[in-house]
């Protein structure tokens, strides 16, 4: 790996300003002061210091992001803007989303450089829980509880994995309206909508509020993001 790429990578700053610490020799490689930016350099091997103190490089980098509707899952897009638009991070270009949401659906999205987690977290062996806030247009009743605990057929092989409904409000006024949070164990394409279009209602608000058990950081507003803490990413490995 470039030196120069490393220390923008240790430090969140830009190349240019990597380059002003190497002329003024503020940067050591295993003792011996460096200057030249396309020196190469072991990141898990070689001791790198900047200004007396050393470096420490992590290979795995994880945000969360609270996607706002309107954005697609994608890390490049030629008519829309996509997840990663919002995103201004020293390491933006090894990320890639865990999973989608529609371009309507807002919440917790996780943004990670590890190809292989993601793999798993997104595989129907570990069956990491996701849940969901929703307004639905029509009335969530106990028999919808129920069937959501069954299974639900969406028109796949298979009916879907027992699932969480929980009523959170009704209001029955015409036309009713429901609120619930769900929590699915698999990821099939628009299932949460396609579950309530099976039980004749409409989904018209969604929202990923948690994902591997854990919750996106009230904080965040639509757009914002920050990197996982070393106990989240933990907890993502575990997930799977
Ligand atoms: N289920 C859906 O229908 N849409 C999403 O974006 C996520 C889950």
């Amino acid at each position: 790996m470039r030196l120069d790429k490393f220390l923008a990578q240790c430090s969140g700053n830009t190349r240019s300003e990597v380059k002003k610490w190497l002329k003024m020799g503020a940067v050591t490689v295993n003792g011996t002061v460096a200057s030249k930016p396309e020196t190469k350099i072991d990141p898990e091997k070689d001791i790198i210091t900047l200004q007396g103190k050393q470096l420490s490089y992590q290979s795995f980098v994880g945000l969360m992001f609270h996607k706002p509707a309107g954005c697609v899952t994608a890390t490049q897009d030629r008519y829309q803007e996509t997840v990663l638009d919002y995103v201004d991070h020293p390491r933006k270009k090894e990320l890639f989303p865990v999973g989608r949401l529609d371009l309507d659906t807002e919440g917790l999205l996780f943004l990670i450089n590890d190809g292989e987690l993601s793999h798993r977290m997104l595989s129907p062996r570990y069956h990491v829980p996701k849940t969901y806030e929703a307004q639905i247009a029509g009335e969530v009743t106990q028999e919808d509880v129920r069937a959501f605990e069954e299974g639900i057929d969406i028109g796949e092989k298979k009916k879907t994995l027992p699932a969480r409904l929980e009523i959170v409000e009704v209001n029955t006024e015409a036309p009713p309206t429901s609120r619930i949070r769900l929590t699915i164990c698999e990821g099939k394409f628009h299932q949460v909508k396609r579950m309530f279009e099976a039980r004749g209602k409409k989904v018209t608000y969604l929202k990923r509020v948690s994902m591997a058990g854990i919750p996106l950081d009230e904080a965040l507003k639509p757009g914002q993001w920050r990197e996982l803490t070393a106990e989240e990413a933990e907890r993502l490995r575990e997930s799977c």
